[in-house]
């Protein structure tokens, strides 16, 4: 997602200054690292007002035993089971993209169509994962492999790995 150009600005006016190149890459780095997360946080702000992430945290426990949340340091904020994809980072995320996990071919099929997590399409998906590929995709034969449906609670859910995600 490029910045808008005034976000960049006091980057490069700074750059002018400093005569260290080795420090420079350093600095800049975390300079725009800094400025990416007060952007996810800005957009993420509508979410939050619809979920609740404390009672997502709980309802988690419907999801770890198939998911964990592992930032990509490889800490753990949730310990999981690996028959799923981690579930960090999801929100904004490209359906079916998980680096090493063995998806079945109809999420793969449906992020390459342009399928991306936000609180509306996770709710859906959740719900009825089956029913979801079927109908993003038009077609009555899919090949999704999680079998579990939630019932409620899926914007908590979705508000809480926004709210570990942005950290
Ligand atoms: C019984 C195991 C199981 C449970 C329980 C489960 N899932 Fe999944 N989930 C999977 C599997 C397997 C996939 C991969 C789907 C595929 O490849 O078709 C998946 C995929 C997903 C994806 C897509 C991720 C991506 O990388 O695009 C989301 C979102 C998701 N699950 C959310 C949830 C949530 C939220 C819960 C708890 C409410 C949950 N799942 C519970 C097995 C499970």
């Amino acid at each position: 997602m490029p910045l808008p150009p005034r976000a960049r600005d006091p980057a490069r006016a700074a750059d002018s200054h400093d005569d260290r190149p080795g420090d420079l890459v350093n600095w800049r780095g975390k300079l725009k690292l800094t400025h990416a997360v007060a952007l996810t946080a800005l957009m993420a702000a509508p979410a939050f007002a619809d979920g609740d992430p404390a009672a997502g945290e709980k309802a988690f426990n419907k999801c770890k035993s198939c998911h964990m949340i592992e930032t990509p340091d490889g800490e753990t904020i949730v310990r999981g089971g690996r028959v799923g994809p981690n579930l960090y980072g999801i929100p904004g995320r490209q359906a079916g993209t998980v680096e090493g996990f063995n998806y079945g071919k109809s999420i793969i099929e449906a992020g390459e169509k342009g399928l991306v997590w936000d609180a509306e399409t996770f709710a859906a998906y959740s719900a009825d994962p089956k029913g979801y590929m079927q109908e993003y995709l038009g077609e009555s034969s899919v090949q999704v492999k999680m079998s579990f449906r939630l019932r409620d609670g899926a914007e908590d859910i979705y508000a809480y790995l926004e709210s570990v995600s942005a950290e």
